[in-house]
């Protein structure tokens, strides 16, 4: 993390530890009407967002994002967003109205400004040509003249982490982390400007806290090769035949887009050996990657009696035939150590930042599917976290509603009520924030 926050190391640092242009925590007295996008994850939301202080009132709608497209170019990508939003913003009634938009955009991104960040690069299941390098805000404004008639302006772009640390420390003052357990893994947390050697945008005029919101980018740990003597021939085979090979080299070990596929693979080979499934027929689904998914887990690990019921429904669902009650136990035990390692890793990481803020009572806010429905995630990074971190530190992990379309809102509510402290610009090309403006509300 040192290294990823150093202006000498940062280039080969793994953790990019990026800043985001967030400088201060919502208040609670944000207004407005505001639309939001949420791109990253297994969908695509568009969502319409009414603030009034503690106030909030969502609309949203969610849209399939093609698998041809996740992989096709960006122009194709940005097109579809474009038409989606153009969709809703007719369906809404709101084809007059000037909306603000938050982008939560959740992918490493290099921030220039709230509303200009360069995308480092693709993780997850994406990987749009023509994108790396660019800034996302512009590509995206671009595709929205090109397509829609609607008055949209890009005025914030936000990691998921970070809009999941907005959220909730709209109305929780001890939060100063946020983490996402679902299809990827990442952290965010509120870090002193005098500690980040890569933040160049310091104003004299600036009368925000010396702080800034740290986007970890903590997946690629590992990506240096730090993690060898860990992972297993499982994590190795899932790898290479992932789109983006030795990258996001935790987040694999983690997150939902992978922990089914793990678990898979395990099986696979237990079956192969002759461990598991004595008679199974190799045309079931178990023999084919990514069939079995992360959700399979969490049922899995819900079963508690010896009935074995969600298991029994998994197994029937993978056509795996004639297993008894022995198997049912052995594919709930890889499970569970499957699991376990996931939460324990996150876990190491979120007590890192834990020792690191050093402060009393802290609330950690998390998002994500992984976490919400796996039956023992949170006791199990309860647990190893108590025994990472310093002796008298308080923590309390507490899950984030709806962090990625609340935070991204009121992330953009925030920068147009610093715009309108500011004087207007006067030329067109500096319509959108300057790399100069950041958010701060609590200050
Ligand atoms: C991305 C992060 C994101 C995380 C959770 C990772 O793959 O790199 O930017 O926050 O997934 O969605």
């Amino acid at each position: 993390m040192n290294n990823g926050l150093k202006g000498q190391s940062h280039h080969v640092a793994d953790i990019k530890m990026f800043p985001t242009f967030v400088r201060s925590l919502p208040d609670g007295s944000e207004n407005g009407e505001f639309l939001a996008l949420d791109l990253g994850g297994t969908n695509f939301r568009v969502l319409l967002v009414r603030l009034q202080g503690h106030e909030i009132d969502i609309q949203s709608k969610t849209y399939l994002i093609p698998q041809r497209i996740m992989l096709g170019t960006g122009t194709q990508l940005f097109d579809h967003i474009a038409d989606c939003i153009g969709k809703f913003v007719s369906e809404h009634d709101l084809l007059n109205h000037s909306l603000p938009l938050g982008f939560t955009f959740s992918f490493p991104c290099q921030q220039e400004g709230l509303a200009k960040a360069r995308l480092s690069k693709w993780t997850k299941g994406f990987r749009c040509e023509g994108v790396v390098g660019e800034d996302i805000c512009e590509l995206l404004q671009e595709a929205l003249k090109r397509r829609t008639n609607c008055k949209v302006e890009i005025v914030a772009v936000v990691n998921d982490a970070v809009g999941t640390l907005m959220s909730a420390a709209h109305v929780d003052r001890n939060c100063e982390i946020g983490l996402i357990l679902g299809t990827g893994c990442n952290a965010c947390y509120m870090e002193y400007l005098d500690n980040v050697g890569t933040w160049k945008h310091d104003d004299e005029k600036d009368h925000h806290p010396r702080q800034v919101i740290i986007n970890t980018e903590w997946g690629a740990f590992g990506d240096n090769g730090c993690l060898e003597f860990t992972r297993t021939e499982y994590d190795r085979e899932l790898d290479t035949f992932s789109i983006n090979p030795g990258k996001q080299v935790m987040e694999k070990m983690i997150s939902g887009m992978y922990m089914g596929e793990i678990v898979r693979l395990v099986l696979e080979r237990l079956a192969n050996e002759g461990l598991l499934f004595r008679s199974v027929d190799h045309e079931s689904a178990l023999f084919e990657r990514g069939r079995f998914y992360t959700k399979y887990v969490s049922e899995i690990e819900s079963d508690t009696d010896e009935f074995f019921r969600h298991t029994k429904q998994v197994l029937d669902e993978l056509q795996v035939e004639n297993y008894t009650t022995e198997d049912c136990k052995i594919v709930k035990y890889v499970c569970t150590l499957i699991s376990a390692r996931a939460a324990f890793l996150a876990a190491a990481g979120l007590a890192t930042l834990i020792n690191r803020l050093n402060k009393q009572d802290m609330t950690i806010a998390v998002d994500g599917s992984l976490y919400r429905f796996h039956p023992r995630f949170h006791n199990l990074m309860c647990l190893k976290i108590k025994e990472l971190v310093k002796p008298g530190l308080k923590f309390k992990l507490s899950l984030s509603h709806d962090g990625s379309g609340k935070g991204a809102a009121l992330t953009a509510a925030v920068s147009l009520r610093l715009r309108s402290l500011k004087p207007l610009p006067t030329d067109s090309s500096q319509h959108s924030l300057t790399t100069q403006e950041t958010v701060s509300v609590r200050a």
